[in-house]
C-alpha cells in the first residue's frame, strides 16, 4: 500500500462487482460517471477492476466489455481487489463468493436481504474473523438511510417498536386498491405492467421479501439475532376490495406492515409481517405507491420516520455507493466500521402471544339471538368487543366487529368457535388493526 507524507493512500483501491442487473448496472455506471467525486470523498482512487455476470457476452450500455467475466470466484480471488460488491441476489453463489472475498481480506457490500436474513451470523463472523467490513444499507428500504441510523445514530437509545412499509410492490397494490377500488388481481396486473412486480411476484405478495427485511431491522434495532424463519408472515393475496372499502368506512387504510416489538419485560421480541388496518391519520397511512417508510419509537428519541424510495436501480445504487465510500474510507484509514451487535440474545415471541386489535367480518343469518350468540363467543375467549356494525336485510346480514386488544391466540380460538355457530354462514375476513 503506497502512502504520501501525511499517511494518505496514493495507490488505487480496486473494486469487484458481482452482478450487473437492475442495481449492479447503475452502481457500475455511477462509479464511472462520478469517479472523481467519489475518490475525493473516499480518500483513495476507486477503480472498478471487474464485473461478474451470468452472461458476459451481452453488451451493457456505457460499460467496458473488457471488464466482464462469468468467473465470479476468480474475480473475488484476485489479490489486488479490496472491496467486493455483491448484487447477484439469492443464496448461492452469493454466500460463497462473499465468504471467499472476506477470507482473502476484502471488505464486502451487499444489497442481498435474503442472504443476510438467512446467513447473517455466518457473514458477520467471517467479517469479524478476517477484520473486514460487511455493509448492507441497500438490503432494506433501498435508498432510505435506515440501517446506519439503527446501527450507529440510535446505538445510544433503546428502540421499543418499529412499524414499516418495506415492500414497494405490495404498497403499490394496496394503494391502487384503496384509491381506485380495484381488486387484488387488477392491482397486481398494473404493478406488473409498470415493472414494480416481478414476473413471479410471490416473494413480494406472499411477504417473503418483507419478512427478510423485518429480520434484518429487528436484529439491528434490538441487538439480537433474528432470522427470517423467526418472522411470522402473511401476504396480501387474501385482501379483498370489500376489506379495503370497510377499512375506508372506518377511517382506516390497509397496509402491508413489518412490525418489530420489544416486550414490556425487555426479554423478548416479536417480529411479524402481515396486512393490517391503520388509521388514516397515522404517518404511514400517507405512504403511497411504491414508496417505503419505517416508523421507529425509541425511549429518548421518541418517534422517528424514515421515508423514501425502497427499490429501483438508481435509488438502491445510492445506498450501495454510500457503503462503498464508507468501506473505502475505512480501508484508507486502516480501520473498520461497526460489526455485529447481538449481545442481547432475546427470546422470540410466538405469534399467539402478540397483542393487537382485530377486525372480523362475518356473514350471518339475520334472526333474533345471533348477535348475542356471536358476542358470547368473543366473551368466552376473553376478547372484548369495541364496535359492532350490522349491514344487510332479510335472511342474510353481515356483522363487522372490531375488538379491543387481545392476544392472537385468543382471537384464533374465537374464530374457531364462531365457525361452530350454525347462523354464522362465513367468516369472510379477519384483519389486524394497529393503533
Ligand atoms: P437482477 O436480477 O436485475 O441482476 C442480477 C445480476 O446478477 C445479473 O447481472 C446477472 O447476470 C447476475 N448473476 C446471476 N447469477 C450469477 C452468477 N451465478 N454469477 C455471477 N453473476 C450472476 O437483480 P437486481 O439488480 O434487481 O438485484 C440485485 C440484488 O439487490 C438482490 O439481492 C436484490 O434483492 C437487491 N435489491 C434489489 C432492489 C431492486 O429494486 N432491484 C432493491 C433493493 C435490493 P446477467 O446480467 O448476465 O443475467
Ligand atoms: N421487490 C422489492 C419491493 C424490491 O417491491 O420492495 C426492493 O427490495
Amino acid at each position: 500500500m503506497a502512502t504520501d507524507g501525511a499517511g494518505m493512500r496514493t495507490d488505487t483501491l480496486k473494486i469487484a462487482l458481482l452482478g450487473c442487473g437492475t442495481v449492479g448496472a447503475e452502481v457500475a455506471r455511477r462509479l464511472d460517471a462520478h469517479g472523481p467525486e467519489l475518490t475525493a470523498r473516499a480518500g483513495a482512487q476507486l477503480e472498478l477492476a471487474g464485473i461478474a455476470v451470468r452472461d458476459p457476452s451481452r453488451r451493457r450500455t456505457g460499460l467496458d466489455p473488457a471488464l466482464f467475466t462469468a468467473d465470479g470466484a476468480a474475480l473475488v480471488g484476485r489479490p489486488d481487489v479490496e472491496i467486493v460488491i455483491e448484487l447477484i441476489g439469492g443464496i448461492e453463489p452469493a454466500r460463497s463468493l462473499l465468504l471467499a472475498a472476506m477470507a482473502r481480506g476484502a471488505s464486502v457490500v451487499t444489497a442481498n436481504k435474503a442472504l443476510l436474513a438467512t446467513h447473517g451470523p455466518q457473514l458477520y463472523e467471517a467479517a469479524e474473523k478476517h477484520g473486514v467490513d460487511l455493509y448492507f444499507e441497500a438490503s432494506v428500504a433501498g435508498a432510505i438511510p435506515l440501517l446506519r441510523p439503527l446501527r450507529e445514530s440510535l446505538a445510544g437509545d433503546r428502540i421499543r417498536r418499529m412499524l414499516g412499509i418495506v415492500n414497494g410492490t405490495t404498497n403499490f397494490i394496496l394503494t391502487r386498491m384503496d384509491e381506485t377500488g380495484a381488486d387484488f388481481a387488477t392491482a397486481l396486473a398494473e404493478a406488473t405492467a409498470l415493472g414494480y412486480a416481478e414476473a413471479d411476484p410471490t416473494a413480494d405478495v406472499a411477504g417473503h421479501d418483507a419478512a427478510a427485511k423485518a429480520a434484518i431491522l429487528a436484529s439491528l434495532a434490538f441487538h439480537t439475532r433474528i432470522r427470517v424463519g423467526d418472522v411470522y408472515r402473511e401476504g396480501i393475496t387474501a385482501v379483498s376490495a370489500d376489506d379495503v372499502a370497510s377499512a375506508r368506512d372506518m377511517g382506516n387504510v390497509i397496509k402491508m406492515l413489518a412490525i418489530c416489538e420489544l416486550s414490556a419485560d425487555e426479554q423478548a421480541v416479536s417480529v411479524r409481517v402481515h396486512p393490517a388496518m391503520i388509521p388514516r391519520t397515522h404517518p404511514l397511512a400517507g405512504v403511497r405507491e411504491a414508496f417505503n417508510a419505517v416508523f421507529v419509537e425509541a425511549d429518548a428519541a421518541g418517534q422517528l420516520m424514515f421515508y423514501g424510495r425502497g427499490a429501483g436501480g438508481a435509488p438502491t445504487a445510492s445506498a450501495v455507493l454510500g457503503d462503498i465510500v464508507a468501506v473505502a474510507r475505512h480501508r484508507v484509514g486502516q480501520g473498520r466500521g461497526v460489526g455485529e451487535s447481538a449481545y442481547a440474545q432475546l427470546a422470540i415471541r410466538s405469534i399467539g402471544e402478540c397483542v393487537t386489535h382485530y377486525y372480523v367480518h362475518l356473514d350471518v343469518t339475520d334472526k333474533a339471538g345471533v348477535l348475542a350468540q356471536v358476542a358470547a363467543v368473543f366473551a368466552a375467549n376473553g376478547v372484548s368487543i369495541s364496535t359492532v356494525r350490522q349491514d344487510g336485510h332479510g335472511a342474510e346480514a353481515s356483522l363487522v366487529i372490531v375488538t379491543h386488544s387481545a392476544t392472537e391466540a385468543a382471537l384464533a380460538a374465537t374464530v374457531e368457535n364462531l365457525r361452530g355457530i350454525d347462523a354464522v354462514r362465513e367468516i369472510s375476513s379477519v384483519l389486524r388493526v394497529e393503533r
